[in-house]
Formats: structure tokens, C-alpha cells, sequence
């Protein structure tokens, strides 16, 4: 029976839900549909465990970041934080998007040049850059490098064989409400130069000094997965002290928060974007160019992992587990930062979920547990099984324990997917052994 509008029509739980890909739903056969794609269909062809995104969302999402940050007078860049999801298809997906990237190692930088990335539209972090990785970048042509220790502005001086645009990495003193692990604003944090200690004015005067190092302006990111604005004026405010007439770029960093659960609520990218902006004017001057890094408000949403369930089994007055066939190999964050998901069988997708079942993975651990106490419709063997919200940091972290093949990576769109990262096979697991 439908809870809500005429007899008969069946209620989607999914359409409109910020915690799916846009575009999904509910289809005739009362299956999951992302991108037009079922997602039952999709476990069928191209196995399990597989993350799926939705690529007009992707695409939506970096041009509602686009339009959000036009307005800036002083002009902008939003960069794919590329660390939330590096495969080639998306960093060729953001360039296509005229988005900028973001890459912290000689890998994510390869990987960007590779999908074809502008080089001037590159900006290299990291708090412990090599002296190959500088090299790299620097020969590459990168826009940026962005400075984070006294040693690399060393390291830079003595590597660099041609002048460098750089920012500075400031710790602002600001801790946003989120997980110590992604606070990252902070005085006592490994990375950048700290405000209160004074080390990012020395920091600043010593660059000023430098022949080869070109300091353009100032980054700051405080944190990931942020739900309030405030510390970011506060953040911005901060860095006002360092202000000075070589100041032409103003880096405000990612952080905003996504939808895990229907319970999230986020705020939009143009509140933040409005934030941030007022923010960078108010201190700054208007002609300040904003660069800004969001990660997982561009991907997390656009992507769902399927799973198979393998066994579901019930200890009586205790609990329920039903195990799949991936876990903490596909995605780390439970078990890093007892991060919460929802989840749902893709087979019964409209089905009211009946009582509690604890998702566990697949592997040798008691902690793999990727949702605790999960709603789920009537879950059974050969299921398959999706939890949403996985599109950013699940295939950036997953991992090869206990032998496990990493998942593929699919593309979706106008009900054809593709194959953009394709799953790993055994032979993959022997082929760097010598
Ligand atoms: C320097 C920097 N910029 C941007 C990001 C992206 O953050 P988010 O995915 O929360 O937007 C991160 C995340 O760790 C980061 O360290």
C-alpha cells in the first residue's frame, strides 16, 4: 500500500533521496536504478563487489561548484580534490567539467597528466613531497605547489631549476565539529605552517626571499565531512593577519559534507560557496582569486557499492549478520572513523525494511562490520546488496587483504555502464612479485 499520493501508486523511498545518485530510483521490477542502469541487472553482468556511479551526477555536481563560485570578482578555480576518487575516468571527467585538480603524491599527479589534464590547472599537496615528486610536478609544469614544511621550501631552493608558483599551507587554529582523524585546521596537525606559533609569517618571509619560489597566496583546508560554515569564516579571518599585497590566490580548501544517511543534512554547495566567498572578499579584497577543493561533495553521493550477500545468520536474542562478498577492502571508513551508512537489497528496493541485520564483510577481522544494525527488506543468500554514499574514499582506500581483487570501477549513464577501472584478477595479486 502506498504511504503517500493515489492508491495503487507505489511510494520510491529512492527518487529524490540526497543520499543516492540523482537520477536514481525504484524501476518497474521494484529494483534499485541508478543512471538507468538496474542495479540487479548490473551485479549480474559485472560481479560483485562493484562501485557504481552515476556520471551526470558527477557532472551536475561540478557544475552546480562552477556556477556557485562565478560570482567571484577576483575570479576562481574549484579543484577535484582527486584523492576521493583517482581513476583516470574521473579526473577526465572534471577536466572535461573545466574543473582544476587537486593531486598530494607523484601518482595522483601521473594520473591527472594521463586523463589529460592542463598542467597549469594542477595543484600538488602533500606534507612530505620527495625530492622526485617535486622534480615531477615542477617539470610538468604544475600551477602550484603548495608549501608545507620549512625542509621542502629547502628542498624546493636547492631542486628547482626554473621559478615556481607556490602557496603556503597555514594551520589556521580552527577545529571544525568532525572526526579528529579529518581535522586537519588545527595548531598541533602534521601538516602546513602554524598561525599562533608564528611559523606561517616566517614561513611567508622566507619565501618572499626566494628567487625560484613565486608565493602567489595562501592555502587552508580545517577538515573533511564539516557541516557548519562558521569555522570557515572564522578560518578565513584568521589567515586575514598574513595578508599582504603578494596575496593574489586565496586556497579555502574542501570539507563539505555529504549525506551518509537520510538523517544528514548537509548544507548546499551555494551556502558554502557563499560562505567562502564573502568570506575571501571581506578579508582579502574582491580581486582575490578563490580556489576552492572539494572531494566528497562531488563523488561520494554519485556512488553506491553493489555487494552479493553470501550468508545471513542469526544468533538467536542477539543479532542477525549478513555477511557480503567485500568489506573492509572496499571500503575503509567504518572501521576508520566509525563512519555510518545506510543500506538496502537492490532486488526489493521499494520493500518496507522489516527488522535489524549488522552488514559484515568478508574479511579475517571482527571489526569488518560496514553497517551495524542496518534496516533491510527480508535480506537472503544471493541478494545483492547496496550501500549509497560510497562514491568518494571507498575505491581511493580499498585494498588487496586477505587477497582480496579491488572491486571495478562503472560509469553510468542513460541506462549503459561501463567499465572505467576494471576488477582486479589473481593473476593482478602475483604480478609485482619477483
Ligand atoms: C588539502 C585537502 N584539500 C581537499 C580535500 C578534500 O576534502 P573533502 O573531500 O572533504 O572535500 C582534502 C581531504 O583530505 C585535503 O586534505
Amino acid at each position: 500500500m502506498a504511504e503517500h499520493g493515489q492508491a495503487g501508486a507505489v511510494a520510491d523511498p529512492i527518487a529524490g533521496s540526497p543520499v543516492y545518485p540523482g537520477g536514481s530510483r525504484v524501476n518497474e521490477r521494484g529494483h534499485l536504478e541508478i543512471a538507468g542502469c538496474d542495479v540487479v541487472e548490473l551485479a549480474e553482468e559485472f560481479g560483485t563487489p562493484a562501485y557504481i556511479y552515476a556520471e551526470a551526477d558527477m557532472r551536475a555536481r561540478a557544475r552546480a561548484y562552477r556556477s556557485a563560485f562565478e560570482s567571484s570578482r577576483g575570479g576562481y578555480e574549484v579543484l577535484f580534490a582527486s584523492k576521493s576518487l583517482p581513476c583516470t575516468a574521473a579526473y577526465r571527467l572534471f577536466a572535461e567539467e573545466g574543473l582544476s585538480v587537486d593531486v598530494a603524491s607523484g601518482g595522483e599527479l601521473h594520473m591527472a597528466l594521463q586523463a589529460g589534464f592542463d598542467p597549469a590547472r594542477i595543484h600538488m599537496h602533500g606534507n612530505n613531497k620527495s625530492d622526485e615528486e617535486i622534480l615531477f610536478a615542477a617539470r610538468s609544469g604544475v600551477g602550484h605547489l603548495i608549501l608545507d614544511s620549512f625542509d621542502e621550501i629547502e628542498r624546493c631552493e636547492r631542486l628547482l631549476e626554473a621559478p615556481q608558483d607556490v602557496l603556503i599551507r597555514v594551520t589556521p587554529g580552527i577545529k571544525p565539529s568532525t572526526h579528529t582523524y579529518v581535522q586537519t585546521g588545527q595548531l598541533d596537525s602534521k601538516f602546513g605552517f602554524g598561525l599562533e606559533d608564528g611559523l606561517a609569517a616566517k614561513a611567508i618571509e622566507r619565501v618572499l626571499a626566494s628567487d625560484l619560489l613565486n608565493l602567489t597566496g595562501l592555502h587552508a583546508h580545517i577538515g573533511s565531512q564539516i557541516f557548519e560554515l562558521e569555522p570557515y569564516t572564522l578560518a578565513i579571518r584568521a589567515l586575514g593577519e598574513l595578508a599582504g599585497g603578494w596575496c593574489r590566490i586565496v586556497n579555502v580548501g574542501g570539507g563539505l559534507g555529504i549525506a551518509y544517511t537520510a538523517e544528514d543534512e548537509p548544507p548546499s554547495v551555494e551556502a558554502y560557496a557563499e560562505v567562502k566567498l564573502r568570506g575571501v572578499a571581506e578579508v582579502f579584497g574582491e580581486d582575490v582569486r578563490v580556489l576552492v577543493e572539494p572531494g566528497r561533495s562531488l563523488v561520494g553521493n554519485a556512488g553506491v557499492t553493489a555487494y552479493r550477500v553470501g550468508t545471513v545468520k542469526e544468533i538467536p536474542s542477539i543479532r542477525t549478520y549478513v555477511a557480503v562478498d567485500g568489506g573492509m577492502s572496499d571500503n575503509l571508513r567504518p572501521m576508520l572513523y566509525g563512519s555510518r551508512y545506510e543500506a538496502l537489497i537492490a532486488d526489493r528496493a521499494a520493500e518496507s525494511a522489516g527488522s535489524p541485520a549488522t552488514i559484515a564483510g568478508m574479511h579475517c577481522e571482527s571489526g569488518d562490520i560496514i553497517v551495524r544494525d542496518a534496516m533491510l527488506a527480508s535480506p537472503a543468500v544471493g541478494d545483492v546488496l547496496v550501500t549509497p554514499a560510497t562514491g568518494a574514499y571507498g575505491y581511493a582506500m580499498a585494498s588487496n587483504y586477505n587477497g582480496v581483487p579491488r572491486p571495478p570501477v562503472l560509469f553510468c549513464r542513460d541506462g549503459d555502464a561501463r567499465v572505467v577501472v576494471r576488477r582486479e584478477t589473481y593473476e593482478d595479486l602475483t604480478a609485482r612479485d619477483v
